[in-house]
């Protein structure tokens, strides 16, 4: 009788996730299936902002987010949810182009200020090569202070009419 018996991976094909501030990092594409996550998490983002900009609930007590429904429809923007221990931390809104762009970048207030929006960041920029851009707003310095950080390359920072913008080139990795 034929033993259908799995291989068994060697130590060096197995990829772990990124251990960082204390949590195992994960970056999931985000399924039609996530899009009430990432809704929910994304009310938790806007209501950080209406500290900084004031925005305002709706009728129904929601902020919205008119872009959403494009993340699954629009094949250039991918949504990006942040996994830290297997629980939902976060998310990262990209537009791959030339360049491309993070439209949002969130990690829950708990797991912050431990490493893991940049480690996220880094992932995330790996896994888009080429050119890129980050903007923030004027009224969010925390945002500017953290992209300069967590930005791999050597970046160019313009002003812009709302904020700051960095520009700079992510590169392919190098293949063996
Ligand atoms: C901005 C944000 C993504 C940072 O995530 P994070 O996981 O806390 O970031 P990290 O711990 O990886 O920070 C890396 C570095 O960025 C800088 N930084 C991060 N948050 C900062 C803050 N609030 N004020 C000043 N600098 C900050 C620090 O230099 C930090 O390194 P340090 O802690 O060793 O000093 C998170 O605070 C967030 O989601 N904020 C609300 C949404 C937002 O502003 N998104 C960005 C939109 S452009």
């Amino acid at each position: 009788m034929a033993l259908n018996v799995a291989p068994v991976p060697s130590p060096t094909a197995v990829s772990r996730p990124p251990y960082v501030g204390g949590v195992n990092i994960e970056i999931v594409d985000a399924a039609l299936g996530d899009k009430p996550v990432l809704r929910r998490l994304m009310e938790l983002y806007m209501y950080d902002f209406s500290e900084l900009d004031g925005r305002e609930l709706d009728q129904h007590g929601l902020f919205g987010y008119r872009y959403l429904d494009h993340y699954w429809t629009a094949p250039e923007r991918h949504p990006l949810l942040i996994r830290c221990e297997d629980r939902w931390a976060g998310f990262a809104l990209v537009r791959a182009g030339n360049p491309s762009s993070m439209a949002e970048f969130f990690v829950l207030r708990k797991y912050r200020r431990r490493g893991i929006g940049r480690e996220v960041a880094q992932m995330v920029f790996r896994r888009f090569p080429g050119r890129w851009e980050v903007e923030e707003v004027r009224e969010n310095p925390a945002a500017r202070r953290f992209w300069q950080r967590s930005i791999p390359a050597t970046f160019e920072e313009v002003e812009t009419a709302e904020g700051w913008k960095q520009k700079f080139v992510v590169e392919s990795p190098e293949r063996c």
